[in-house]
C-alpha cells in the first residue's frame, strides 16, 4: 500500500469511529483492495462499505427487537411444515412480506390444539421485527394482567398510548382460561386503540360464536370482534395435534380417560 492510501485508510478508520460505524473501519481496507483488483469505481466502493454498517444495523436492530418481544420460543416460517396445513402455505407466505402491517390489518389464527398457531404467530412476529417493526407477543392472560394492572394504577390511557408505538402486538390463546368480569372491557379498550392504526395477531382455539362466554359479555366481545376482523385475515388450522403425532391415540391419558368416561 502506498503512503498517502495508508494515510488515508487510517483518516476512513477515525471517521468510522467518530461515526459510530465499526463496519466501515473493519472493512474498509479489505473492500479497497478488491475494489483496485476489480476495478470498482469510487461509487461502487462507497455503496459496498456503506452496505456492510447498513446491513450489520438491521441485523442488529431485528435482534434487539426479536429479544424484546417476548416470544415462547424462537419458532420461524421457515421451521413450519406446510404439507400439515397446505391450504395455508400461500396465505402466510403474502402474510411474511409484512404489508399487512403497513395497512394496520389484522391477523386471526384459529384451530384446534397442537395445529401450530403459536408457532405462526411467533413466525409472523420474527417477520415484522426483521421488517422494522417493534413487536411484543403475550398470552390473553397476561395481556389483561398488564391492562388491569395499569388500569388499577390510573394508567390505561398511558399505556394503550405505549403500546401503540408497537406495530404488532401478538394476543395468544384467547379461549383456554375464561376472563375476570372487567377482562372484556379492557381487552375492548386494547382492540379499539389499535383499530384502523396497528396490528393485532390472535389465536384461539375457539371459534368467535364461542368468545363471548369467554370474555362473560355478549355485546362487548361482538363489539371487540366486529373491529378485529373489518380488516383481516382469518385462518383456521385443521387436524390433529403435532404434539401428539405419531402416537397412539389409545396410548394418550386424557383420550384413555374420555373413553374410560364414556364406557361407564
Ligand atoms: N406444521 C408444523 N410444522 C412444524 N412444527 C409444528 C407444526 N405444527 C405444530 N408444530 C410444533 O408443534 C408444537 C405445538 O404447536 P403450537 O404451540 O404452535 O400449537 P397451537 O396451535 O398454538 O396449540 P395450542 O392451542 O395448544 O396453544 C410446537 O412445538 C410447534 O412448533
Ligand atoms: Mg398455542
Amino acid at each position: 500500500m502506498k503512503r498517502t492510501e495508508s494515510d488515508a485508510l487510517k483518516q476512513v478508520i477515525h471517521l468510522a469511529s467518530a461515526l459510530k460505524a465499526p463496519r466501515v473501519a473493519e472493512c474498509a481496507e479489505r473492500l479497497a483492495e478488491t475494489a483496485r483488483e476489480q476495478h470498482w469505481s469510487h461509487e461502487d466502493y462507497l455503496a459496498a462499505v456503506l452496505e456492510r454498517e447498513v446491513a450489520a444495523r438491521n441485523a442488529s436492530g431485528a435482534e434487539l427487537r426479536i429479544r424484546a418481544a417476548g416470544l415462547p420460543a424462537r419458532k420461524s416460517l421457515e421451521d413450519f411444515d406446510f404439507t400439515l396445513q397446505s391450504g395455508l402455505r400461500g396465505p402466510m407466505a403474502a402474510l411474511a412480506l409484512g404489508s399487512y402491517l403497513a395497512e394496520a390489518r389484522n391477523v386471526v389464527l384459529l384451530g384446534p390444539p397442537g395445529t401450530g398457531k403459536t408457532h405462526l404467530a411467533t413466525g409472523l412476529a420474527i417477520a415484522a421485527a426483521h421488517q422494522g417493526h417493534r413487536v411484543l407477543f403475550a398470552s390473553a392472560s397476561e395481556w389483561v394482567n398488564r391492562l388491569s394492572e395499569a388500569h388499577r394504577h390510573g394508567d390505561l390511557a398511558r399505556e394503550l398510548a405505549r403500546l401503540a408505538r408497537y406495530g404488532l402486538l401478538v394476543i395468544d390463546e384467547v379461549g383456554y382460561l375464561p376472563f375476570e368480569q372487567d377482562a372484556a372491557n379492557l381487552f375492548f379498550q386494547l382492540v379499539s386503540s389499535r383499530y384502523e392504526r396497528a396490528s393485532l395477531i390472535l389465536t384461539s382455539n375457539l371459534a368467535f360464536s364461542a368468545w363471548g362466554a369467554v370474555f362473560r359479555d355478549q355485546v362487548v366481545a361482538a363489539a371487540m370482534i366486529d373491529r378485529i376482523v373489518h380488516h383481516a385475515e382469518v385462518l383456521t388450522l385443521k387436524g390433529a395435534s403435532y404434539r401428539l403425532r405419531g402416537r397412539e391415540k389409545d396410548s394418550l391419558p386424557s383420550v384413555a380417560l374420555t373413553a374410560q368416561n364414556s364406557e361407564s
